[in-house]
Parts: C-alpha cells; sequence; structure tokens
C-alpha cells in the first residue's frame, strides 16, 4: 500500500504524449482569428441582425454569442457551414464564410463580456 500511494502522483502528473501534444495544439488553433476583422463582419455578412453587434442578443430565439468559447463557436459555424449541424437561418449564413472569416468571427464574439452569469 505504501508503494502505490508514492507512485499514484507521478502518473498523474505525466502526461500521455498525445495528451500533451493535443494541449500545445490548441491554443495556436484559439489565437488564429482576427478579432478586429471579426467585427466588421459581424456588420458585412449580416450577424448582427440577430445576434447584435457584441453577440448579446436580446431575443431568445437568437443565442447569445458573447463569452462563448472561440473554439465551441468555430465548430459551430463549420457544422452549419456543411450541414452536420442543420438549421436553415444558420445554414444559409454560414455556407459561404471561409475557414478565416469563421475564425474571426468566433475571436470578436468570444471576446466579448457577456451577459450571461458564470459560475465561479
Ligand atoms: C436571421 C437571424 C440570424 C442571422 C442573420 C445569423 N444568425 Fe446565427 N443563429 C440564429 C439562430 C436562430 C440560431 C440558433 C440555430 C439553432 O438552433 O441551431 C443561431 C445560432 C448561431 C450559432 C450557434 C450558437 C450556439 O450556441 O450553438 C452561432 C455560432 C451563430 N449563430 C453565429 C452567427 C454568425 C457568425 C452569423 C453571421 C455570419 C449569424 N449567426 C447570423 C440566427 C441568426
Amino acid at each position: 500500500m505504501a508503494t502505490s500511494a508514492v507512485a499514484a502522483p507521478r502518473v498523474a502528473a505525466k502526461l500521455p504524449a498525445w495528451l500533451a501534444a493535443a494541449m500545445l495544439a490548441m491554443p495556436l488553433a484559439a489565437n488564429a482569428g482576427d478579432a478586429e476583422n471579426g467585427e466588421k463582419l459581424v456588420g458585412d455578412k449580416g450577424c448582427v441582425a440577430c445576434h447584435l453587434a457584441d453577440g448579446n442578443s436580446t431575443a431568445p430565439t437568437f443565442p447569445i454569442l458573447a463569452g462563448q468559447y472561440e473554439d465551441y463557436l468555430v465548430q459551430a459555424l463549420k457544422q452549419y457551414r456543411s450541414g452536420a449541424r442543420q438549421n436553415a437561418i444558420m445554414g444559409a449564413s454560414a455556407i459561404n464564410l471561409t475557414d478565416q472569416e469563421i475564425d474571426d468571427l468566433a475571436a470578436w464574439f468570444s471576446s466579448q463580456e457577456s451577459v450571461l452569469q458564470y459560475a465561479k
């Protein structure tokens, strides 16, 4: 028993190589978006009509995007674009977005302060 109590923390501290690699890759992907250009795209692409300029939509039918995780927003938009996530409005809104535009929009909305409450 004494040996396993000593060994356990060492095992926990050593991540498998694949997990360490995945964790290293994530911040790089999350930094790809240009929030300043994203702010411009919100108007140019018409997102503002439903989600508002900062993503704090006031209509319950339109999700609040402000403060959402950037990678969640990227994934949602890519799924609307590919049809993996089906919604007539968002499918039409996302179909012509480039990967870069999706990254920029996600960077903008995720950097905005949300009106939603967070657990502390
Ligand atoms: C005409 C209104 C409308 C416009 C314009 C619009 N959206 Fe949406 N958006 C919606 C609705 C409604 C949903 C919820 C769809 C669903 O249930 O999947 C949604 C969902 C989303 C989601 C997923 C949110 C979540 O929590 O999963 C993202 C991200 C998003 N919109 C981004 C955008 C972006 C970026 C644009 C501009 C390119 C845009 N939307 C334009 C109405 C709109």
